[in-house]
């Protein structure tokens, strides 16, 4: 039984067979439509969520299966002090496989040792989102036709993004990839990362100025200033309007870059910018459904 934690739980190859199948998922619905008539999914989200939630069970429900769940910690038994250890025994009587989000890091993998179902991380506090990378990397291939040979620039709060470090790391085993990191002082990627990028010898820029290097970048992945990880009020308010991505500044960048976003945005990126073409971020939820339907039946072993 396999679990996904982590966007590295995959080889570059099983990725590219993953994507593959969800560009004929894309193509070919009805070819699916009913693969799942028996399972059942558990969606357990700890913690607020439209797009992975609701993706999830669009996903499972395009298969043909059905889903039960909670959206939130307060109407599930962790109100009253089930730990996620107990929580996963009991739903893997009730489902065939269960997506978590939980706002510790490190619970769905927790939950992982004790299930009895594959279980999905559907995003962990500051540290991973998984199936984020997956929406990102698909959204990606299908756009520009490729994985590789790409400077991007990340850009907001890098310090508590879990989408981004997630596709940091995903997207370093691809070659001809730079990296180019947007963020005021206080928000700046944590130094794990940095590290990591050293070792490997791969490229990076930390700067505090979008408008500096938007001409550089063949994708800019934008990101929300999160005020539900900030401890300090002040802080978050001197932070949450630093970077808006608006037409003026959308003039200086390549006629071909694409603007990505994993949602929600507030204020980050103006609202004239979606009728941009390259304006990528809703395109992106969509692939979110077609990869989350390719990967329960990855998981649930219902493909060759
Ligand atoms: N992108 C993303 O994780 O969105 P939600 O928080 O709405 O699930």
């Amino acid at each position: 039984m396999r679990h996904l934690m982590s966007p590295l739980d995959f080889t570059t190859e099983e990725l590219d067979k993953l994507f593959d199948l969800a560009n004929d998922i894309e193509k070919n619905p009805k070819k699916y439509a009913h693969i799942c008539d028996d399972k059942i999914m558990a969606t357990c989200f700890y913690e607020p969520s439209t797009r992975t939630r609701l993706s999830f069970e669009s996903a499972m429900t395009r298969l043909g299966g059905r889903v039960i769940g909670f959206s939130d910690a307060n109407s599930s038994s962790a109100a009253k002090g089930e730990s996620v250890s107990d929580t996963i025994r009991v739903i893997s009587c009730y489902a065939d496989i269960c997506a978590m989000r939980h706002p510790k890091e490190g619970a769905p993998m927790v939950a992982s040792e004790k299930s009895l179902i594959p279980v999905i991380n559907a995003g962990d506090g500051g540290h991973q989102h998984p199936t984020q990378t997956l929406t990102d990397l698909l959204t990606i291939r299908s756009m520009k036709g490729r994985l590789n040979n790409f400077t991007i620039g990340l850009c907001g709060d890098l310090k508590f993004g879990r989408t981004v470090h997630s596709l940091i790391n995903a997207l370093v085993r691809y070659e001809g990839i730079k990296f180019i990191f947007i963020s005021p002082e206080e928000l700046r990627v944590p130094d794990y990362i940095t590290d990591m990028l050293k070792e490997n010898n791969i490229p990076y820029e930390e700067v505090i100025r979008l408008e500096q290097v938007m001409p550089q970048l063949d994708l800019l992945y934008m990101t929300r200033v999160q005020k539900e990880r900030f401890f300090n009020e002040e802080d978050y308010i001197r932070l949450k309007d630093f970077y808006i991505l608006d037409t003026v500044k959308m003039e200086l960048a390549k006629e071909d870059m694409l603007v990505l976003h994993p949602l929600p945005r507030v204020n980050e990126i103006s609202v004239e910018v979606d009728n941009d073409p390259r304006a990528a971020y809703f395109a992106q939820a969509q692939y979110g459904v077609y990869v989350r339907m390719a990967l329960i039946l990855t998981l649930l072993e219902l493909v060759d």
